[in-house]
């Protein structure tokens, strides 16, 4: 055989090797199986509930609320207020990081834990919660509809009836222009997508220039609050996405422009169904004044009745539904005003 052969060859037979080492030196880039089953599961094992199921008066369609903490639930007094009377209209999942000591709260956070791991700032462990999270919900109940994120700092603004009332009218209303193509309700997710921040660029390339390329282009790339409530349909594409994932799994290089959960939702549903969102999140958040990545943190000082009032109010068209951050000794005076103000219509 002539010596070009024996090279082709050699790198042939080497290729098993480079494969190994790939996935075995690398750990990020190793495949979690534990996820990778679980999202399996949640993606052909579900089925989209249809309207004849959702139409029926016995099987309402639910909101299903993903908790992400790291830190006991403070505010699970208000939320417990928020919950009561409304059992049939809800379900409740925690992805509570195990490295602290996170305790149940009891009532209807009793032994709504689902299997967690590690969450870290400046990483995609906050991705892969979130997906753990929506995924458990998909797979518990074909009745979650509405898959709202939160996390231990969120605290309702306004009662559960009419959250549940607000979210489910257009689907509602959209009930005569229902396709039977699709299977789905035409009733939006509502996550913030923007592409005008002045820092995108630098995290688009936090993982290395060009990096993202080819799944995602700059001009695709999208920030968004780390918030939202999806719909069923865009709920599956989340947990389906294995391309994006790909790239947006990978570490980052510069860790200060490293923010993948703001990143990775907004920009797989743009890319995605970018009509079937409002583009819009319905959690208010403070930045004013803020640098540091952290938004302004409520103290109990600034908890009033005008205060909730003033935070439902948006630019857009839609009310705000819940905001965030609250500090945790807030809970005391936001419980003294849940009745006559937040959970009054
Ligand atoms: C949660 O609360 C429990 C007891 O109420 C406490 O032991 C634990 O340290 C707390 N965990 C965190 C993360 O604060
Ligand atoms: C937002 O936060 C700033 C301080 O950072 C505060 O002065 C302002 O009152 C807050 N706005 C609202 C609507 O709460
Ligand atoms: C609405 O827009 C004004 C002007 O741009 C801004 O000052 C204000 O903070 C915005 N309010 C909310 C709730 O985003």
């Amino acid at each position: 055989m002539s010596s070009p052969i024996l090279v082709s060859l050699a790198l042939i037979l080497s290729l098993p090797f480079v494969f190994f080492f790939t996935q075995h030196l690398l750990p990020q880039f190793s495949p979690d199986s534990d996820d990778l089953s679980l999202f399996h599961r949640a993606t052909t094992t579900t089925t989209t509930t249809t309207a004849h199921t959702t139409n029926h008066l016995s099987t309402k369609p639910k909101i299903a609320f993903l908790f992400l903490t790291n830190t006991n639930l403070t505010f699970a007094p208000l939320w417990e207020k928020f919950f009561t009377g409304n059992n049939h209209l809800f379900n409740i999942y925690i992805h509570a990081d195990p490295t602290s000591s996170v305790v149940s709260p009891g009532g209807v956070f009793h032994n709504r834990f689902i299997p967690s791991k590690l969450t870290q700032r400046a990483s995609p462990t906050l991705i892969s919660a979130t997906r753990r999270l929506i995924a458990s919900a998909l797979l518990d109940d074909p009745l979650n509809q509405y898959f709202a994120l939160v996390s231990q700092h969120c605290v309702p603004l306004l009662s559960f009836r009419f959250v549940y009332k607000y979210l489910f009218k257009n689907q509602l209303l959209s009930l005569a222009s229902f396709t039977a193509n699709d299977g789905n309700f035409l009733y939006p997710s509502f996550i913030e997508i923007l592409s005008d921040d002045q820092n995108l660029n630098e995290r688009y390339n936090a993982r290395g220039e060009n990096v993202m390329l080819p799944e995602v282009r700059f001009e695709d790339f999208r920030v968004g609050s780390q918030f939202f409530i999806l719909n069923r349909k865009h709920a599956m594409v989340v947990v389906r996405d294995k391309k994006l994932w790909k790239k947006f799994r990978l570490p980052c290089i510069n860790v200060y422009s490293c923010y993948p959960e703001e990143h990775y939702f907004p920009t797989l549903l743009s890319m995605e169904d970018p009509n079937g969102c409002t583009g819009f999140t319905l959690t208010r958040v403070n930045w004013t004044g803020c640098w540091d990545g952290h938004p302004h943190l409520y103290t109990p000082e600034e908890v009033s009745p005008e205060l909730v009032r003033q935070l439902r109010v948006s630019n857009s068209s839609y009310s705000y539904l819940f905001a965030r951050k609250f500090s945790p000794e807030s809970l005391a005076p936001l419980m003294d005003i849940a009745d006559d103000v937040i959970f009054r219509d």
